[in-house]
């Protein structure tokens, strides 16, 4: 796999420098613009056109149309909803991981699991962070919690069934968490196998749902190992911006020693491009220098900067019921049809 921007120049903090902005000034001749389902940020209205050089591959055959080019830069597939199922169960389980916050986790966790709801998903939400935003997002009030996840990590008595919470989504449900699991890092260390102990918690509901997604705090503490453990596939949403590109070679790090000692199944579903620009030279550089770093396995979805996502969190709901028909909704369906062609209709 890629190294992540721990590259070869001698910039600093060992990130190779981004493209050399004269060689992608837009040329006269600009490429095509992206199509309306990629061209999904209100913000990008007056952008310029790509910089990138685009080799899209030559139909075979005259009659093959002209592939479109999206904001990445690759051919953009075209991607099926995703199949309905009638049988719910053999859930795949989906870390959203990152120890850079800010970067869109909590976001793409509410908004990616309520487009999946939308496709006919079972969908159970995991809030594995302290902060408890994902609860928050959703509406919860975190002084009136009962149980939440630290009752489920420590406690034999309290069952899944106890812990998880509907929402107003259908299909989609929540395992909350608040301030108190902050005291479980702290615990869990005393715990034989503590690494498995959110696997072996979360192991009743894999016949429950479709898709189990699990909002990891920023940190690569012990929760975060629990939740890579636990997980089949890792989604790292990283914001479009240079320093995010810092320290995720240590995240690939970390992953590959839960690979090789804790969860050998362990598989990177994909890397997100998060509040992404399009207006500014610098955002389009950081999108391409992720493409060059992490190649094919970097969505073609991307999401783009949009002040509607602040405003549905203090709504207390995903972007998809609060912005329904907004460029930002319709951003996390098209990402849920990539990780369902992806990953889950397999
Ligand atoms: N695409 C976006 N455009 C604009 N703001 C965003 C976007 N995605 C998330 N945000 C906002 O940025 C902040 C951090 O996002 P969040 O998902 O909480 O990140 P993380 O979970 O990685 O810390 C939140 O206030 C959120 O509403
Ligand atoms: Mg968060």
């Amino acid at each position: 796999m890629n190294d992540f921007g721990a590259g070869s120049s001698g910039s600093a903090f060992g990130i190779p420098p981004l493209v050399d902005p004269a060689r992608y000034r837009p040329s006269p001749d600009p490429v095509p613009r992206p199509s309306a389902a990629e061209d999904s940020g209100d913000t990008d209205r007056v952008s310029d056109p790509l910089p990138f050089p685009v080799s899209a591959p030559e139909p075979v055959g005259a009659s093959a149309r002209e592939p479109v080019i999206g904001v990445t830069g690759r051919p953009t597939p075209d991607l099926p909803d995703p199949r309905p199922v009638s049988i719910h169960g053999n859930a795949r389980i989906i870390s959203m991981c990152n120890q850079k916050g800010g970067v869109g986790k909590t976001t793409t966790t509410i908004n990616l699991g309520a487009a999946l709801a939308e496709y006919g998903r079972k969908v159970l939400l995991v809030d594995f962070d302290p902060q408890g935003s994902l609860s928050v997002g959703l509406g919860l009030n975190p002084h009136e919690m009962d149980l939440t996840i630290y009752n489920l990590l420590l406690q034999r008595d309290v069952t899944l069934d106890d812990v998880i919470v509907k929402t107003d989504v259908p299909g989609m449900d929540l395992l909350p968490s608040n301030i108190d699991l902050s005291a479980a890092e702290v615990q869990l260390v005393h715990e034989v196998a503590r690494e498995q102990t959110l696997k072996r918690v979360l192991a009743p509901a894999i016949s429950e749902y479709d898709v189990i997604l699990i909002d990891c705090q920023p940190s690569l503490g012990l929760l975060t190992v629990n939740a890579l453990t636990a997980s089949d596939g890792v989604i790292v949403p990283l914001e479009c911006e240079y320093f995010a590109l810092r320290g995720v070679a240590l995240l690939k790090t970390t992953i590959d020693k839960v690979i090789e000692r804790l969860n050998p199944t362990l598989q990177i579903d994909g890397v997100l491009a998060t509040m992404y620009d399009g207006r500014t030279l610098h955002g389009r550089e950081v999108l391409q220098r992720l493409v060059q770093a992490w190649g094919d396995t970097v969505f073609h979805t991307v999401i783009r900067r949009t002040v509607k996502f602040s405003d549905s969190t203090v709504a207390g709901e995903p972007i998809t019921t609060y912005a329904g028909s907004s460029p930002g909704a319709e951003a996390y369906r098209q990402l849920a049809k990539e990780v369902a062609a992806r990953c889950l209709d397999v």
